[in-house]
């Protein structure tokens, strides 16, 4: 499986803390904020990753990760030229996904795994990350604030029913969160959905296809989970990284 990490954007709503960095570099408590999502992908076993970063910021992300050695792993760059949304990330990531199938996280999306089993087992998300082995698979968490984000509705059975991106009208507290699991096929998937009225290929998209095969899995996140992209979020990812470390 290969790993892809999201960083570009423009990070407006953090301004100006992100006048003149990517958001994704901005500290949270005591590393940069992609070390999270990095970590995450690393502790699935993943080592081979493309990190997509956008034009203005990609000395920056050469300089803090390099090739990856130091992290026993191999990292490729690519850049977005816009942000033009998620889905493009598999476009912009055809040749480096091969023929495999990926493990997409979001720059700014912080998982704090459930602690980890007395057992010394694995936390869940990592177990799913590496039993992963077709269709699509993402991970939702029932959030306060469900209309920042992507938002899945089950039924009685806890079986997805219907995935909206913002939706503006109630749909349910689960929140999608930023990472996914596809198979091979994501790539000419992505190729095939049309810019959303935002001007962005819509991630959403590609769940809604999926879920339409049958082959949409979707859980739920029992650890803590936090995208860090507004003054509020950031500030709570330092407190809870700080509370995990200290
Ligand atoms: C993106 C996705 C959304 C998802 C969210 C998770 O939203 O479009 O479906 O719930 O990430 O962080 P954005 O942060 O681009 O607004």
């Amino acid at each position: 499986m290969k790993g892809i990490i999201l960083s570009g954007g423009s990070g407006t709503r953090l301004y100006p803390l992100t006048k003149v960095t990517s958001k994704q570099l901005l500290p949270v408590y005591n590393k940069p904020m992609i070390f999270y999502p990095l970590e995450t992908l690393l502790k699935a076993g993943i080592k081979d990753i493309l990190i997509i970063v956008s034009p203005e910021h990609s000395d920056d992300y050469i300089k803090l990760l390099g090739s990856g050695s130091e992290f026993g792993a191999r990292f490729t760059y690519e850049i977005q030229d816009k942000p033009e949304g998620l889905a493009q990330a598999f476009i912009i990531g055809e040749n480096f996904i091969g023929r495999d199938c990926v493990c997409m996280i979001l720059g700014d999306n912080i998982f704090f795994a459930e602690g980890e089993p007395a057992s010394g087992g694995e936390d869940p998300l990592t177990k799913a990350i590496k039993d992963f082995k077709t269709g699509g698979q993402v991970f939702a968490k029932e959030v306060p604030d469900p209309e920042r984000f992507g938002v899945v509705k089950f039924d009685v059975n806890m079986k997805a029913v219907q995935i909206e991106e913002k939706p503006k009208q109630f749909l349910s507290n689960f929140a999608i969160t930023g990472l996914y699991l596809y198979d091979n096929r994501v790539i000419s998937v992505a190729k095939k959905v049309k810019p959303s009225a935002r001007g962005e290929l819509e991630i959403t998209d590609l769940h809604n296809w999926y879920l339409k095969q049958g082959e949409l899995k979707v859980d739920i996140v029992k650890g803590e989970w936090i995208d860090a992209g507004t003054f509020e979020s950031l500030f709570k990812a330092g407190e809870l990284a700080r509370k995990k470390i200290t």
